[in-house]
This record gives structure tokens, sequence and C-alpha cells, in this order.
């Protein structure tokens, strides 16, 4: 006879490594079910994009299945991402878990890329997510998911609906203006515009919800982080020094604001020739890890130069859709793991802390 009991205590033995603790005390394992021999059940992980959930999958299988009597163990995913503390309750986004701004020091670092695909990613693991391009200087995402001139319409409440791209809802700043009239935009507006597109955009309950924030370090910057009730922050440089400097200076912003830092993302870090497959460092390499260690900030992972990440992106596929084996789609995928991880790890911990 195979007990319930015996099941619990042998998956007592896995733990998650992201929260320390094991998968049945953080109350993952759901509907547990014995038929002879036959062992189900359901693991429920706190993201879609959990990135040991195969892991998981080995060793669950792998311990029951060494328990005398079972002959074979079927184990399902769900997954309820539970919202921040900190955006929550927020009169401007109810319904949004997690609010994650993108930000970088300097412009062209791969900010607006780095959006696209981190988001791209988290939706295709299933997650419902929102993505605003709040990138006053230059909106560019638009173009990244392929929807330059949308017809935008509005919903029974006369609020804006997003688009639904990719499997997420977008809405940029650049379906309001037109391609050729810059926008000078001054504090008070850009505080204004920001909350109609919160506010009067219909997002609706979303998991995740990426902003990719205009470069910079100036009072637009620390305008949209103090309008926007903020879960984090990813940070995105490139390896040249001036550029990791930058970078820093936007960790004190976000630690001036209160606004926790997820981590930093090295950008265009080494170049593999398509031809003779070796790797070369264009610019230094490894200079984003060693600043976040100086700074006590994750590193998130670092993104190769390949010429497929622009193409593909300037053909409104982020390269995580249009070719989701490249070494940069992995790059991508990876940091938005570590990304819903730390994220996870964040509400947990303020939970608990809560009581
Ligand atoms: N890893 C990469 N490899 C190759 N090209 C990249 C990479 N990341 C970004 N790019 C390209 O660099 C340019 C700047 O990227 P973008 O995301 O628009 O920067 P930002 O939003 O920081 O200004 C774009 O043409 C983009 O396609
Ligand atoms: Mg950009």
């Amino acid at each position: 006879m195979v007990m319930e009991a015996d099941i619990v205590q042998a998956l007592r033995s896995i733990e998650d490594p992201d929260l320390h603790r094991d998968i049945v005390s953080l109350g993952f394992v759901k509907d547990l079910r014995i038929d002879g021999g036959r062992v189900t059940f359901t693991i429920e992980l706190t993201t879609p994009a959990c990135p040991v959930k195969e892991h998981f999958r080995t060793l669950a299988t792998q311990c029951v299945l060494a328990l005398p009597g079972v002959t074979d163990v079927a184990v399902q995913f769900t997954a309820n991402v539970r919202a921040s503390a900190r955006s929550q309750p927020t009169p401007l986004l109810p319904d949004v878990k997690n609010i994650i701004a993108i930000a970088s020091g300097k412009g062209g670092v791969g900010k607006s890329t780095l959006t696209a695909n981190l988001a791209c990613a988290m939706a295709q693991s299933g997650a419902m997510v929102g993505v605003l391009d709040a990138d006053i200087y230059g909106p560019s995402l638009p173009k990244m998911l392929g929807a330059l001139h949308p017809t935008l319409s509005v919903d029974a409440q006369n609020r804006l609906i997003p688009l639904e791209l990719h499997g997420m809802k977008v809405f940029s700043l650049g379906f309001m203006v037109t391609d050729d009239t810059p926008v000078i935009w001054r504090g008070p507006m850009v505080h204004n515009v920001l909350n109609q597109l919160l506010g009067q955009v219909a997002w609706g309950v979303l998991d995740y919800f990426f902003i990719d924030l205009p470069p910079g370090t100036g009072d637009a910057q620390l305008t949209i982080t103090q309008s926007v009730p903020l879960t984090g922050a990813v940070i995105i440089t490139t390896p040249q020094e001036v550029s990791i400097q930058i970078a820093s200076k936007g960790l004190k912003m976000f630690q001036e604001v209160q606004v926790p830092v997820l981590g930093f993302v090295e950008n265009m870090s080494a170049f593999c020739c398509p031809h003779c497959h070796r790797e070369s460092a264009i610019f230094r390499q490894g200079g984003t890890e060693r600043a976040a260690q100086i700074h006590h900030v994750p590193f998130l992972g670092a993104i190769p130069i390949d010429p497929m990440v622009a193409l593909d992106c300037d053909a409104g596929e982020p390269i995580v859709f249009a070719h989701p084996d490249s070494e940069a789609a992995k790059a991508y995928q990876a940091i938005a793991g570590r990304v819903a991880a730390a994220l996870s790890t964040r509400q947990m911990e303020t939970a608990e802390a809560a009581g």
C-alpha cells in the first residue's frame, strides 16, 4: 500500500533553491492522488517562468518512484503569481501583481530590446504580461513588437484598450505621437502622461508589467520611478567602463526612491563568429558582473552580440519568438527566469516579515 504520508515525506527532500525551503512546507504540493501504484500530484509554482521547473520534475519523480509500491508518477505544474507587497494596493493598477522597470544609464545599450524579449519570454512561459513603453525620448517598442501604426480603440469605460501582441498587452507612447514630432516633456507633463498610460489604459489582470524607461538618471526618470508603484528595477549596461559607471548611478537613483534593484544585465557581452564559432569580446567582458558584486546587486546574466537580435527586433518579432533556440534567446529566457525567481523570493520574504 502506498501511503500519502510517505509521499509527502519524500517530497520534503526537495528544496526550492531561491526560497530555501522544501516544496511541501512552501505549500507547493497539491491534488495528491494515489491509484494503486500510480501517483499523481501538482506542483504549484510561484511563477510559470520558474527556472527550476524541470529540475523539480526530475527530483519529484525520482523520489516518489523510489518508494515501495509506486509504479508510475505523473507531476503536473501550475503557477500562482503572488502580488508584491509594494504594488498592492495601487489605485492606478489594482490588478497588476508585479511592476518591473527596465532602466539604463544611457541610450543604445539594448534596454528596449531587453524589455521586449524579457516580456515575451515571460508570456511564452504562460504568465499574463503587460508592457508599457514609457521612453519619452524614443519609444521603440511599436517597431520591435510589430505595431507601428495601430488603430486604437476604447472600452465601455472609455479606457484605451492595449494591443495584444505576441500574447502580451502592449501600450506605447509611440502610439500617440507621430514619428517626426519630437516631444519635449517637462516634469509635470511626464507625470500626467504616465498617470494616463497607467490609469486610463485597460490593463486588467497581469502577473508581470514591464516598463521600458527612458535612458538616464535625470528628472524624467526620477518622476517616473516616483509616479509608478514599482516592485523592482532591472538595470542594463554594456561592458564599457563608462556605461558601468552610469549604471551605478542608476542604482543610486533607485535606492534613493527605495525601489529594489533586482539586478544588473550585461548586453553585447561577446560576439560569437557565425563562421568560425569562436567568441570575441568586442567590448571588455565581465565588467557588469564585477560592478554587481561591488554594489551587492544580483547579476542576472549576459547577452551576446548577435546580429539576429537586431534583425528580429527590426522585423517586429523579438528573438525569443523568432529564434528561440539561439544563444541570445536562451540568455534572455534565463534572465526572465531569474527576474521571476527574484520577484517570488522578495514577495515571500516581505509576506513573512509582515507575519
Ligand atoms: N545583444 C545584441 N546584439 C546585437 N544587437 C543588439 C543587441 N542588443 C541590442 N541590439 C541593437 O542595438 C540597438 C539599440 O538597442 P535598443 O534596445 O533600442 O537600445 P536602448 O533602448 O537602450 O536605446 C538596436 O538596433 C538593437 O537591435
Ligand atoms: Mg529604447
